[in-house]
């Protein structure tokens, strides 16, 4: 079953098209990466799930059949949709607790919160860190604290936005590690990278995008042997 289908998507900016009719489908349990060169349209296909930025035609699906096209924000956000934006965007004078306890969202149960603030944060392994002020944390911690607000809120699909950007190579090892931890049946993960180690591996799958159209679908083995991906792309 999709947990996350986009049919025929175009997002337009003036006379600029970013994504051109874009299809594909994320499997529920699936970890799926989007790579592709910079300005293909990765972060506007995110934008556009997520309700920033209204698409000029095409649908948006959760789950075969909620349409989500249409829906603000928040009501995308309430469906289940949560995201990891590119550059991190924790609250830094609040608490790793209070951010994780607003990733929860306003409609978690008072009681449900605590238990989820605590899972979350043995999850993340932020632990010995809940009570330090989030402006406070390595860039690294600050990364799995927003994965942290995003999982808090229980979430049916997470879209991530470059969650190793930055990172040296043991934290990006951990964010391996804990990305493999969300996986879920009844989830789906889309995940945003450059770092073509850390793809290979979290995902199952590799859509390569390349002027807002889909130019090759399938395992990461068969992206490096793609012809036109070694041109556009990871040739380069
Ligand atoms: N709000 C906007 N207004 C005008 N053009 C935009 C807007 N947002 C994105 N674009 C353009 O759309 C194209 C796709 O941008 P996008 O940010 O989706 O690329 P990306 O694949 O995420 O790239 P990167 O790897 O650099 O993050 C780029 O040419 C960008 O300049
Ligand atoms: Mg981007």
């Amino acid at each position: 079953m999709s947990a996350l289908v986009i049919d025929s998507l175009t997002v337009v900016f003036g006379a600029f098209q970013a994504l051109d009719s874009l299809s594909l489908a994320v499997d529920s349990g699936e970890v799926r990466a989007v790579i592709g060169p910079n300005g293909a349209g990765k972060t506007t296909l995110l934008d556009a799930i997520t309700g920033i930025t209204r698409p000029k035609s095409g649908r948006i699906l959760l789950g075969d059949t909620q349409d989500l096209t249409t829906l603000s924000e928040a009501r995308i956000a309430r469906a289940g949709v949560r995201r990891k934006f590119q550059k991190p965007s924790v609250f830094p004078a609040l608490t790793v607790r209070e951010n994780l306890s607003l990733g929860c969202g306003p409609e978690c149960p008072a009681r449900e919160r605590a238990a989820r603030v605590a899972a979350t944060l043995t999850e993340t392994g932020l632990e010995a860190r809940a009570d330090a002020l989030a402006g406070s944390l390595a860039h690294g911690e600050k990364q799995w604290l927003e994965i942290g607000m995003v999982l808090a809120s229980e979430p049916r699909v997470i879209l991530l936005d470059e969650p190793v950007a930055g990172l040296s190579d043991a934290e990006t090892e951990r964010t391996i590690e804990l990305i493999g931890a969300l996986r879920r049946p009844d989830r789906a993960i889309l995940v945003i990278e450059h770092d073509m180690a850390f793809v290979e591996a979290v995902a199952d799958r590799v859509t390569v995008l390349h002027e807002g159209r889909t130019l090759f679908e399938g395992g990461m083995a068969g992206a490096r042997a793609d012809a036109r991906v070694i041109e556009v792309f990871l040739g380069r």
